[in-house]
Parts: C-alpha cells; sequence; structure tokens
C-alpha cells in the first residue's frame, strides 16, 4: 500500500500559478492507495472517502469529464501505464484521512499514490522528482492550470520553497500551526479559472497583487530561516488573496476567530472559496484550535514537515 501525506500552503497560493514562488508544508494526515492486479481489462477503483466507485477499460482514452469524482485517478493510472510501457487490469482501493476538495492536496496525494502504486506492480520503480513531474502532468491535465506546488509536497514531503521552473528547496522548520477546515466544498479550477478572468480584466492592478503575494513568499522563507514571526506577512497574503476573490465568509469568520485567539497570523490556505485556513499560533496552538471549533469547524493541529509519498510494509 502507497500512503501520501497532504499539504498546506503556507504562502503563495495563486501567485504560483503566475511564476510567483510557494511556501508549503506536508501535513501529518495521509491519502491510502492500495493497487492490485486483475485478470481483467478494466480498471476498477473504489474509495470510502467520497463513498463511490466507477471502472474504465484498460484502454480508454477517452478525457474524463470535468464532474467526475475519480477524474485524477482516471488520468493518474493512464499517465502511469505510459511511463511503465505496460498496462494491466487493476482494482485500486482509495482512502483518506483529509476531507476531499477543501485545499488540503488530496487530488494531488491520490495523483501521486496512484502513479507511484501502478509503476510499482508494473516493476517500475519511480524516484520523487520524476513522480512530482508525473503528477504535475496530470494535475494540469485535468484542472487545465496548475503549478507543481500541490504534487511535489505529495511527491517528496517536508516544507519546501517551491519556485516554478527551477525547483522545490527544503527548508527546516518547525511550525506551530492549526488548520481549521469549513466543510466548504470547492473547486480549484473554478477558482483558479476566475483569478485568471480578474487578471485579464484588470491586469495593471492584479499583476501587482500577485508580485506582491511572491515578495511575501520570498521574505517568508528568510524569516523562516531567521526564526523570526510570520504572522503578520499571513495577514497580509490573506488580505491580498480576498482581493484576488477567493475568500469567502467562512473563512473570514475562522480567520478572525483565530486572530482574536491569540494566533499570530492566519490566512485562507490553498485556492480559497471554502476548504480550509491556517492560523500561525506559537504558544496558543490549544486556545486557536478551540475557538476553530467553537465555530462548529474541524481542527488539526501539526507542526508540517511530516514525509510525502511512501510505501507502507
Ligand atoms: O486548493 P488546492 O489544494 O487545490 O491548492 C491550489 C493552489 C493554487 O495555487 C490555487 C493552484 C495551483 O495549482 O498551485
Amino acid at each position: 500500500m502507497l500512503t501520501v501525506s497532504g499539504k498546506v500552503i503556507l504562502f503563495g497560493e495563486h501567485a504560483v500559478v503566475y511564476g510567483e514562488p510557494a511556501l508549503a508544508s506536508a501535513i501529518d494526515r495521509r491519502v491510502y492507495v492500495r493497487v492490485e492486479r486483475t485478470a481483467g481489462d478494466a480498471v476498477e477503483v473504489e474509495s470510502e472517502a467520497l463513498g463511490s466507485r466507477t471502472s474504465f477499460p484498460v484502454d480508454d482514452r477517452q478525457d474524463p469529464s470535468p464532474e467526475e469524482p475519480f477524474r485524477y485517478v482516471r488520468k493518474a493510472v493512464h499517465v502511469a501505464f505510459e511511463h511503465a510501457g505496460d498496462k494491466t487490469g487493476l482494482r485500486i482501493s482509495i482512502d483518506s484521512e483529509l476531507p476531499v476538495a477543501s485545499g488540503l492536496g488530496t487530488s494531488a496525494a491520490v495523483s501521486v499514490a496512484t502513479i507511484l502504486a501502478v509503476g510499482r506492480l508494473l516493476g517500475k520503480d519511480i524516484d520523487a522528482g520524476t513522480l512530482a513531474d508525473l503528477g504535475h502532468r496530470v494535475e494540469l491535465e485535468v484542472q487545465g492550470a496548475a503549478s507543481p506546488t500541490d504534487t511535489a509536497m505529495a511527491a517528496f514531503g517536508g516544507t519546501r520553497f517551491i519556485q516554478p521552473g527551477e525547483g522545490f528547496e527544503a527548508l527546516d522548520a518547525s511550525l506551530p500551526l492549526v488548520v481549521g477546515c469549513t466543510g466548504i466544498q470547492r473547486s480549484t479550477k473554478a477558482l483558479v479559472d476566475g483569478v485568471r478572468r480578474r487578471r485579464e480584466a484588470y491586469p495593471e492592478i492584479v499583476d501587482p497583487v500577485l508580485k506582491a503575494i511572491g515578495e511575501i513568499t520570498r521574505k517568508a522563507r528568510d524569516c523562516l530561516a531567521d526564526g523570526r514571526d510570520l504572522g503578520v506577512l499571513m495577514d497580509i497574503n490573506h488580505g491580498l488573496l480576498e482581493a484576488l476573490g477567493v475568500g469567502n465568509e467562512k473563512l473570514s469568520e475562522l480567520v478572525h476567530a483565530a486572530r482574536k485567539a491569540g494566533a499570530g497570523g492566519a490566512k485562507l490556505t490553498g485556492a480559497g472559496g471554502g476548504g480550509c485556513m491556517i492560523a500561525y499560533a506559537p504558544g496558543s496552538q490549544d486556545a486557536v484550535a478551540e475557538a476553530i471549533r467553537a465555530c462548529g469547524c474541524r481542527v488539526l493541529k501539526t507542526s508540517g514537515g511530516s514525509e510525502g509519498a511512501r510505501v507502507e510494509p
């Protein structure tokens, strides 16, 4: 069985789609993928987390529709077959400790785990760099636009400064984080499309916002290296994400509740529009977690930096 961690984006979401850097950390909640060879010529997929199953032919070349719940798995299977130069009937079971469509990287984790599991079954071990690239291909084909952030985090884990086109620098950090989940599912593709439209309508306003997010991310990397506070940078980043149109009422409620409970700073994480937020809470993790719970939301305390894709015994 393969397991892959989820992730939180600490800084830089959306701007990273336009070449700015992002800073992200893998979290200790995982996606599980088990793959078995079958005699038939179908790929059967079932997910307890989605409460759903599907089946498609091994030779299927159709592009999955944007509504199909297993669209990432389907693409990932094809990418793995192509990379291995072989194919076979399969039964794939997926489970997840992460909420789906919530900005914690489940799609990337499932894609990466599926590619690695199918590759290994076909006798092809895949190193983390190749895995990150193949996973990114799946996200690009399914979403249209995607940065390498989520799939790199799924493949490598840790805490990383991601500079698209350049690499995924590992950072040594233990972060006092609280993650709050609004429980509102949303589509990353729709939110990325919304930012693109806003940028096309007002390039002279939106481009400086994206650049400012990039500056925040670079500054955050320096602060992390020197052990300086990240709170204010998070607050500014959240404001700029709202300016891009990816905020949401419940996210704002959680961000404000976290700040009131003593967080150094807080922001939405991932594509926004619902999903999750993070709070930087040195010395106040318990109080912040309680405040988010009091808003009726699921909470996770983490220090980030978890292991990425891993083969389980
Ligand atoms: O919400 P998620 O986990 O899908 O993260 C999306 C991050 C974006 O920057 C909005 C998109 C991307 O491809 O980097």
